[in-house]
């Protein structure tokens, strides 16, 4: 089991919008006129940690904004079309990254990685150039990837601090969360479960054996779950039939984990969520990337929690998760170095 105190404040972590003292922050969204950024603007501009926000995209985004700004909020909401990227970043404390393509039907996440690979490379590379100091929130597909990319980008910049660049892999908890909670009848909201190691399919790991809800299933009943957790996406993906794949819900869990880290950049103790970061954990395996429950404090990664103790089948799991993430980590360090 996690600890208990890790525990509560995973529990703590899974609310949308809970403010204490708000110590307000400019937050970016980059792609700001898709499916996810949309709505993810729109509540990014309920949230009150958010002072003022920055809506880019090579198409649209002064659309989408004039429209936000309407939403009777304190914080400011300005839009930036494809030539004013460098404006857009001018002294934003948080970056959140879902600018690129979805899958459609029978694609894999990798798939998308010929065409958004380069997408988030020349982003990072001008946070690296604007905004150093930034947060990073990276949502852009396929994560296990865009995330070192990111890295590696502001490495070769000379500004990088792995503290501050984040995988955004809470729509696998909110899933884990939910479908737990239509087989036992919990309320989702107190269903925490952390999901562990990557952002797709096998890399996706969730431990049901550390929460109350989740600790008693097994046989096909555990089996199925943990496909549906690790597959939710491809659900959404067959269900929009090549419009497209998860942008409401994704646009949810994205503003929940960036009010988190606001949270924790104000100075809030005790905000603990899973996200996918440079990790101790396995870099002895040659795997320097990994999500676990992540502690966010005032300058982003305060501590990267162990996963704690895994049951049989979850040690199964993760055997299978290490191969693959690695191979998606290894594809996306090299991708910058070729560049
Ligand atoms: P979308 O096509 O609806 O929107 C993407 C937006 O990015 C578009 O508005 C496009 O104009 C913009 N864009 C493209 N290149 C850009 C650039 N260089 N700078 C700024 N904006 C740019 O796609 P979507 O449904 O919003 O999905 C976006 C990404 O998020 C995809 O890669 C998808 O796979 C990923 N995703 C991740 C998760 C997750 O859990 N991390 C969940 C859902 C989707
Ligand atoms: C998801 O999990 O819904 C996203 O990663 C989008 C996808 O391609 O499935």
């Amino acid at each position: 089991m996690l600890s208990r105190s890790v525990l509560r404040s995973l529990t703590h972590s899974s609310r949308l919008f809970s403010t204490s003292a708000a110590r307000q922050q400019k937050v970016a969204v980059l792609g700001a006129g898709g499916g996810i950024g949309q709505p993810l603007s729109l509540l990014l501009k309920l949230d009150p940690y958010v002072t003022s926000l920055s809506l880019y995209d090579i198409r649209g985004a002064p659309g989408v904004a004039a429209d936000v700004s309407h939403i009777d909020t304190a914080s400011e909401v300005t839009g930036y079309p494809a030539d004013k990227l460098d404006e857009a970043l001018e002294g934003v404390k948080v970056v959140v990254i879902p600018a690129g393509v979805p899958r459609k039907p029978g694609m894999t996440r990798d798939d998308l990685f010929n065409t958004n690979a380069s997408i988030v490379r020349d982003l990072a590379a001008a946070i690296g150039r604007v905004s150093p100091e930034a947060h990073i929130l990276v949502i852009s597909n396929p994560v296990n990837s865009t995330v070192p990319i990111v890295s590696a980008v502001l490495e070769k910049a000379g500004v990088y601090d792995p503290r501050r660049v984040f995988g955004v892999t809470t729509l696998d908890v909110v899933r884990a969360a939910r479908f737990l909670s239509q087989i036992t009848g919990s309320n989702p909201q107190d269903t925490v479960v952390p999901v562990v190691g990557g952002h797709s399919g096998a890399t996706i790991v969730p431990l049901l054996s550390q929460t109350e809800q989740g600790k008693s299933l097994t046989g096909e009943a555990y089996e199925k779950l943990i496909h549906r957790i690790q597959f939710g996406g491809d659900e959404v993906v067959k269900a929009k039939d090549g419009a497209g794949s998860a942008t409401l819900s994704m646009a949810y869990a994205g503003a929940r984990f960036t009010n988190a880290l606001l949270r924790g950049l104000a100075g809030e103790k005790g905000i603990v969520t899973p996200t996918f970061v440079k990790s101790p954990l396995f870099a002895d395996k040659g795997i320097d990337f990994f999500s676990s429950p992540i502690e966010l404090g005032p300058n982003g990664v305060e501590k990267v929690h162990p996963l704690g103790p895994l049951s049989p089948s979850e040690e199964k799991l993760l055997a299978a998760c290490l191969p693959d993430l690695k191979k998606n980590i290894e594809k996306g360090k090299a991708f910058v170095a070729q560049s």
